[in-house]
């Protein structure tokens, strides 16, 4: 049991501290930094998907006026390290997938330098690519671990006697699509050297794992390298590891002695530079007895990685934790293909993970005849089916129910195709959610008294648009017994104390608890009148608790679809999550986070689909003219709630992330209901309109 905060603050609502500067466009973004006299710089990608650069020709682009330095990899400086492939800029002449940079431009303007980069003429040996995912292939092989360092397969009992003794069986396949991240603000760099140290204002969700990598490709000690971060606007994982144009952007800072360098990543060019969701292939078996409970749970799980840098997508793990079974397996297996290099996105794992269990979860529920909320209330594990180990707190049910209770569930007609309203169908359906309670290691927070009853707190953790620099403060306030308006918050650069990544959803977990332990420290030393400029850091505690305990975060999704008869337009009307998230730091800010999540869901289930042309190896609707992501119209009505929950294990301020769970389940409620309004039953993602027409 970790020693709660007296939650005062905890549990209010400020604003966003942060939100006069952006409303009045005073809030200084990666591009935005004023720097002097900067130089802009365009990249050059290969437009073939493997083969081998025979020649860079950068005679016209070099010859035109206002051109500062053109880097190929005949010229480029060597790197390092270039042990990630994926940031080894220009250290190679071979080309490994559509869309790599193969020269970077370095120019008095941003048209100069993408004029320029028009004019560089690429000659490439093009060699026979292979982008073609499919769960027959026979090359797939298992990873070592999956994303998170989860195993990457599971087994208990004995999937073949349990699916043979019962009496209901589920054998089918599920598929998610490839999704690209497109947070509002582009990936962004300004690059300036000052006398061997490196300054990077970077559009990134962790400055000091910025510098660490950044730091190790260069070959320069990590305080060498600054990196700052105020405000990113929306990063859904894509900003949470380091991407080449970083690399480059240093690199072409070098080229042009004293002269900073700023390099936006075009739309078009975040589809292959900056990490995507693996479409997924998921065959899911499950078993139940005549009362629906469950024997089996079987997820087999194909994505794709690059063959140049492995990631793999954790899908199945999610399918490890929900419900229980005596039997149980999980595999992930991957295909090393010629494409850009995959990464996370908005719940990676969980998020495509939690779309064919519970879709399958829907079709079993209606083939032994019960109800979908009944079905998964009466497969609640006693404990952790996966570890054995007690859940901290685990409130499913109660998110089932309260949802039911509030989406009026009861009124329900559980035959499908049995309601019409002037030519549309409509349905409802229901999936649950979960995401785990991330903790990252490794951050420390300073507290400074800088007046009477005043505190400056220092980490440097980084607000990717969540309210981090309003939450933090909260959780200060608290653990220092002060008022918020007496807090102020020192984010977002590397001259702060160490912090971890926002990712995972771990944020609050792991800075919240340093700001407690760093706010305690100071307490225990400088007692309740510390004099002006008292000052303390602390660490975040190393906790054992993780050890005892199962720890995750739930939810119940509940969505209402009308699909029109003749024509299989999708709709969704309405959204309602309910979830149980431990303590809500800031209700407005959680709200904002869980129907942000559940709209990124809208979006996936219905409209994202980044469409690869097998033949040249590239997502063709590469913009936000082809690649649709839901709009206010999409979106008419979404609910978040969260069930009262106490959970004094994950951390001091009892909490559990919320950034990610929000997106977990939406698609799955929202198929579910598709088939509850039309009968027709989707297994591949999105829902577009073809799927309803027959
Ligand atoms: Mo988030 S996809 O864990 O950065």
């Amino acid at each position: 049991m970790t020693d709660l905060l007296r939650p005062r603050v905890l549990g209010q609502s400020p604003t966003r501290v942060d939100g006069p500067a952006k409303v009045t466009g005073t809030a200084r973004y990666a591009g935005d930094q004023r720097v002097s006299d900067p130089a802009y710089v365009h990249l050059v990608q290969a437009d073939v998907a493997r083969g081998v650069l025979t020649e860079v020709d950068v005679s016209a682009a070099q010859a035109l006026h206002g051109v500062l330095a053109v880097l190929t990899p005949d010229n480029a400086p060597r790197l390092a390290s270039t042990d990630d492939a994926e940031l080894a800029a220009f250290q190679s002449h071979e080309v490994a997938f559509r869309g790599q940079v193969v020269a970077a431009v370095v120019a008095r303007t941003r048209e100069i330098a993408r004029h320029a980069a028009a004019l560089v003429r690429v000659e490439i040996d093009q060699r026979p690519h292979d982008v073609h995912l499919s769960a027959d292939r026979d090359d797939l092989y298992a990873p070592e671990k999956v994303n998170g360092g989860s195993a990457t397969d599971t087994e208990q009992g004995d999937i073949g006697t349990g699916l043979a003794h019962s009496p209901f069986t589920l054998d089918q396949t599920y598929t998610t699509a490839w999704y690209n991240n497109n947070p509002l603000e582009p990936h962004t760099t300004t690059a300036l050297w000052l006398d061997g140290d490196l300054a990077l204002y970077e559009s990134t969700q962790g400055v000091h794992t910025t510098r660490e990598s950044t730091a190790r490709v260069l070959g320069l000690a990590p305080e060498r390298v600054h990196v700052i971060a105020p405000h990113v606007g929306g990063g859904f994982g894509s900003k949470g590891t380091v991407h080449v144009h970083v690399i480059i952007a240093a690199l072409a800072a070098k080229a042009v002695p004293g002269t900073p360098v700023k390099l936006a990543l075009t739309r078009q060019q975040m589809f292959s530079l900056v990490g995507y969701r693996t479409p997924t292939i998921q065959r899911v078996r499950l078993g139940c007895d005549a009362d629906g409970r469950l024997a089996v749970v079987a997820v087999d799980a194909v994505g794709q990685t690059a063959r140049i840098k492995e990631f793999a997508e954790q899908t199945a793990v999610p399918s490890r934790t929900v419900y229980a079974a005596p039997n149980r397996r999980t595999t992930h297996r991957l295909a090393a293909l010629d494409v850009p290099v995959p990464s996370w996105m908005r719940a990676p794992g969980e998020c495509p993970g939690m779309f064919g269990p519970e879709v399958a979860v829907d079709e079993l529920a209606i083939a032994c005849g019960l109800d979908p909320v009944e079905f998964r209330i009466r497969n609640e594990p006693d404990v952790d089916p996966d570890t054995g180990k007690p859940f901290s707190s685990r409130n499913l049910v109660a998110c089932l129910r309260e949802g039911a209770r509030r989406f009026g569930w009861e009124h329900r007609d559980p035959a499908p195709r049995a309601r019409a309203e002037s030519g549309w169908l409509m349905g409802t359906g229901v999936a649950a959610s979960t995401y785990p309670v991330n903790r990252i290691p490794g951050s420390v927070a300073t507290v400074r008294c800088t007046a009477p009853g005043r505190y400056l707190v220092s980490i440097g953790a980084v607000d990717i648009g969540t309210g981090t620099w309003t939450s933090l403060a909260q959780i200060a306030a608290d653990a220092l017994g002060a008022d918020f308006t007496d807090v102020e918050m020192r984010i977002g650069d590397t001259a702060r104390p160490r912090a971890s990544v926002a990712g995972g959803s771990s944020g609050i977990t792991s800075w919240g608890s340093t700001v407690v332990a760093a706010a305690r420290e100071f307490r225990r030393t400088f007692g309740d009148h510390p004099a002006e400029g008292a000052e303390a850091s602390a660490a975040m505690p190393e906790d054992d608790v993780g050890e005892e305990y199962a720890m995750h975060a739930f939810g119940a999704q509940f969505a209402e679809v009308r699909v029109h008869a003749d024509t299989g337009e999708v709709r969704v009307p309405r959204l309602l999550g309910v979830f149980a998230v431990g303590r809500v730091v800031n209700p407005r800010l959680a709200r904002s986070q869980l129907i942000g999540g559940m709209t990124m869901g809208l979006s996936m289930a219905l409209h994202e689909h980044s469409v690869l042309d097998e033949r040249f190896g590239h997502v063709v609707n590469h913009d936000f003219a082809e690649y649709h992501i839901a709009t206010n119209s999409d979106v008419p009505h979404v609910e978040a709630h969260w069930v009262e929950e106490h959970d004094p294990h994950t951390n001091p301020m009892g909490t559990k992330g919320i950034g990610e769970i929000g997106i977990v389940g939406t698609a799955a409620a929202i198929a579910n209901a598709a088939h509850h309004a039309t009968g027709v039953r989707v297994r591949d993602l999105p829902l577009t309109l073809d799927h309803f027409l027959e």
